[in-house]
């Protein structure tokens, strides 16, 4: 057993003479540290369980740290999943428009080439009567012209699909999806253009944009309620935006003041909510039975790669505004020419063309459906009287040739009158007739070979013009 605490040298005299003092002393030392070995070792462990709390703590926050890497890891595949979406859509859509181009250019080509044709048989035909054949040379060339720049088009799109930057005539790219998109239109909807003269150019990808304009036109479209008279207006403006104009109606993408180059699709259809016009946008957001929700996305994203602004104005049953801008460039496109503006006027109805001469015929029948009419065809007076009788109710009017072997014009023009003298009739002929008598019996005009789409247009307007309104 350990003897108590050593005591001072001095004070130890002899064994057994301990005195109470020293006794009392050694015992107090001995209470104080005990104390001290125990509050030692309660800080120890108190030291101890701090340690294990900070070392959970490490683990927690490694933990933490794994979770956060982990968290951000899958923000960024989701960022990146998202880019890759619009990507998609985007080249979804680039299928989709190649398919829309494609049937669009079928379509105009056979238009271009049933009009080549007609003109080189009208052409061969004056040639051999010793008469002037420049006007079928110059219908061809432009028809020719017209195709190439289709095919370029087309080419263009199938190609590296890469934005194809240029200096960009937002005018001629209305004009050319007018002209691709005035047929395929339901007959309720007309397509109309109020293209401004002196436009800035911009900058950027035509068949981008394009595709923007035919997006949006299908949208305007699908607006117009059936068996209502729907009316798309397709507008260009040189336009100074500024904090105030900013500050008015939706915009999707904004822009910073300045000057811009802008094209609008404008329609009379049903319009949209506020809360609409702010999910329309949305991948994948329809309202409509077979709709896909992707035609509006991609024309934001097609807008935003370029740079643009783009504005919405809706109310429902107050039709849809759809704006984008692009910065005007220095300089400014040439104004368009009149005449290359395509037709935009748009009838309905059955139009009976009768003509000896295939060629001509198909010309005035793609003519004819070009505008929207659907067409009977016969080849002499006799079938063309007969198909008369039958279907005089459905008939908005007849385009029928002056001579022809067996019943000519004149006489069929004479028996249909018998039959019913409501339905307009023009007679078509190469020659220059001035029968007068004719206009004294009721005709309703009087086309002259080769017609070019204006002058067809013109004809066929004034002709339904002349009909009885009904009732
Ligand atoms: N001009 C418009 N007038 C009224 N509503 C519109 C118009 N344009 C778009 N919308 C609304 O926005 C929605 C989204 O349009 P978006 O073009 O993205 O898809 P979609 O037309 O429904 O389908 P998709 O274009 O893929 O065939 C439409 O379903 C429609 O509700
Ligand atoms: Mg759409």
């Amino acid at each position: 057993m350990p003897g108590p605490a050593p005591l001072a040298a001095d004070s130890i005299a002899e064994p057994g003479a301990v005195s109470d003092e020293q006794l009392r002393e050694a015992n107090e030392r001995l209470v104080l540290a005990s104390v001290t070995a125990q509050t030692m070792a309660e800080a120890a462990e108190r030291a101890a369980d701090q340690l294990r709390e900070a070392n959970e703590n490490l683990v927690v926050a490694t933990v933490n740290a794994q979770t956060m890497a982990q968290v951000a890891a899958e923000a960024a595949a989701h960022i990146s999943y998202t880019a890759n979406l619009e990507a998609q859509l985007l080249e979804a859509q680039k299928l989709e428009t190649l398919g829309v181009l494609a049937g669009g250019v079928a379509h105009d080509f056979n238009n271009l080439l049933t009009a080549i044709l007609g003109n080189a048989n009208l052409g061969t035909m004056s040639a051999e009567e010793g008469r002037d054949v420049t006007p079928y040379f110059e219908a061809i060339e432009k028809a020719a012209m017209r195709a190439a720049s289709l095919t370029r088009q087309l080419l263009a799109y199938a190609g590296t699909g890469k934005p194809v930057m240029a200096e960009v005539d937002f005018g001629i790219v209305a004009m050319e999806a007018i002209q691709v998109f005035t047929a395929s239109l339901p007959r309720n909807v007309a397509l109309h253009s109020d293209l401004a003269e002196g436009l800035p150019l911009v900058h950027g990808d035509a068949t981008q944009i394009f595709q923007v304009l035919m997006n949006l036109i299908t949208n305007a479209a699908e607006a117009c309620p059936a068996g209502v008279v729907g009316r798309i207006t397709i507008r260009t403006r040189e336009e100074t935006v500024d904090e105030a104009a900013l500050g008015t109606g939706h915009w999707v993408l904004p822009l910073t003041p300045g000057r811009y180059a802008s094209l609008e699709v404008a329609d009379t259809g049903e319009g949209m909510t506020p809360e609409l016009v702010k999910r329309a946008f949305e991948p994948f957001f329809t309202t409509k039975f077979t709709g896909r929700g992707l035609g509006l996305a991609a024309v934001m994203g097609i807008i935003r790669s370029h740079g643009g602004g783009l504005w919405v104005g809706s109310e429902p049953d107050g039709g849809s505004s759809f704006k984008i801008f692009m910065p005007a460039l220095a300089g400014s496109a040439g104004t368009p020419p009149a005449e290359s503006l395509p037709p935009v006027w748009r009838g309905e109805g059955q139009i009976l063309v009768v003509d000896d001469e295939l060629t001509v015929s198909t010309v005035a029948r793609s003519m004819a459906e070009h505008f929207g009419f659907s067409v009977l065809e016969a080849r002499d007076g006799l079938e063309a009287v007969e198909l008369f009788r039958l279907h005089h109710g459905e008939l908005a009017m007849v385009l029928m040739d002056l001579i022809m072997p067996g019943m000519d014009g004149q006489q069929a023009f004479r028996e249909m009158r018998k039959i019913d003298r409501s339905v307009p009739v023009v007679l078509s002929s190469g020659y220059n007739v001035s029968n007068t008598d004719l206009f004294v019996e009721g005709l309703a005009g009087l086309l002259k070979k080769p017609y070019r789409l204006a002058e067809f247009q013109e004809a066929l307007q004034r002709a339904l013009a002349m009909r009885p309104s009904p009732g």
